[in-house]
């Protein structure tokens, strides 16, 4: 059946999905990325028993700030909850896919029983997408790590296909990898060709060559990017733009170092951070964002970063404010906000 995500999933071009990130991928940022290209973004992960116990968090994480087509993520430990989560956030959000996450390694949410300690619990992770897919009319994706038997990984993500999931992403490294180690683009290449599914490359896309190198060895169409976007969405453009040119675009080929942003690119980050807190003010998440990591997130790699990060560590050093009172937070850090633009625009100039 047709739907926006098979229209988007199925197009002909090589597509890059924004990978669903905590504390990174709100409606504002997620906003900022389709804007430079991203062709889906995801949110961060709700927890289906924290929705289901009425928490705010989706709330201020799963709505489109920007009215494009995204993907809601849910994390969860079992069918009933998960598939629950499922049917409240498509009323709430109507996203264009419903994503499980099978994937995160950090110990806290794998000791509660969700992200990837799903994927060695025989029969789960089919069940939880035959239970969603049967209990929502938004198609359901599953976002995996790869297992470490490779025959294992193949027959886990044929159970997840058979269960009904529209596409599968696979991060090409185990659990116990974490971000260590290099991305196994040769297993995804095999999970790539045993389903008839879509399946979205994911791990250590950077730039234009790693984008190239991902297309390529796994075969897929679409690729993820995490980490490499995080106070960095023109990456999106950037590589959007070696994908339809072959060529590198204009703002890098500016650049003395590899390293090192040249003086376009600078303007166009500050001018992405600021247009991020507009972003951020017009939809009433300041409350809920650390804006002063984001800001050292937006400034890495810029020239003089130390100092620029020495002087924002400094801003408001002794400022505590309750972090249950909202309205307090929010105006603290709108405040924080518009005194970083004034330090980026005086060190790099307005954009
Ligand atoms: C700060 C951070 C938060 C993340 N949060 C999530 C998450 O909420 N859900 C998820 O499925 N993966 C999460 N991930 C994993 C990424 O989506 C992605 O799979 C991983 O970073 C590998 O891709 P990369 O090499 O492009 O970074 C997170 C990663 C980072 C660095």
């Amino acid at each position: 059946m047709s739907s926006l995500f098979t229209d988007i999933i199925s197009s002909k071009k090589k597509k890059i999905f924004a990978a669903p990130m905590a504390d990174v991928t709100n409606p504002a940022f997620r906003a900022l990325c389709a804007m430079h290209g991203a062709d889906l973004t995801f949110t961060e992960m709700i927890n289906a028993d924290g929705l289901l116990n009425g928490d705010r968090y989706a709330e201020d994480r799963g709505f489109s700030a920007d009215g494009k087509p995204y993907g809601v993520q849910i994390s969860g430990s079992t069918a009933e909850g998960i598939s629950k989560a499922a049917c409240l956030l498509e009323d709430m959000f109507h996203p264009a896919v419903i994503d499980i996450n099978m994937g995160c390694p950090s110990p806290r949410i794998v000791r509660s029983g969700c992200g990837a300690s799903l994927l060695t619990k025989e029969g789960l992770p089919a069940q939880i997408v035959r239970e969603t897919v049967g209990a929502v009319s938004t198609p359901v994706s599953v976002k995996m790590r790869i297992l470490k038997n490779e025959d294992e990984t193949i027959r886990l993500a044929e159970s997840i296909q058979d269960a009904g999931a529209a596409a599968v992403t696979v991060h090409g490294r185990t659990r116990d990898m974490m971000y260590a180690g290099k991305s196994d683009t040769a297993v995804i290449r095999r999970v790539r060709e045993t389903l008839s599914i879509p399946v979205i490359a994911n791990g250590d896309v950077r730039d234009e060559a790693s984008a190239s190198r991902v297309f390529d060895e796994t075969g897929c169409d679409t690729v993820m990017i995490g980490r490499a976007a995080i106070g960095n969405p023109f990456i999106f453009e950037r590589i959007s733009f070696f994908l339809t040119t072959g060529k590198i675009h204009p703002f890098i080929s500016e650049r003395l170092h590899a390293s090192d942003t040249g003086p376009s690119e600078t303007r166009q980050r500050v001018a992405d951070f600021i247009k991020y807190c507009d972003l951020l003010d017009k939809n009433d998440l300041f409350g809920c964002v650390n804006i002063r990591a984001h800001a050292q997130w937006f400034t890495s790699g810029l020239a003089d970063s130390g100092n620029i990060r020495l002087m924002i560590n400094d801003l408001h050093k002794n400022v505590k404010i309750d972090i249950n009172d909202r309205p307090a937070l929010t105006e603290e850090r709108k405040q924080l906000a518009a005194e970083i633009i004034a330090i980026l625009e005086e060190h790099y100039g307005a954009p």
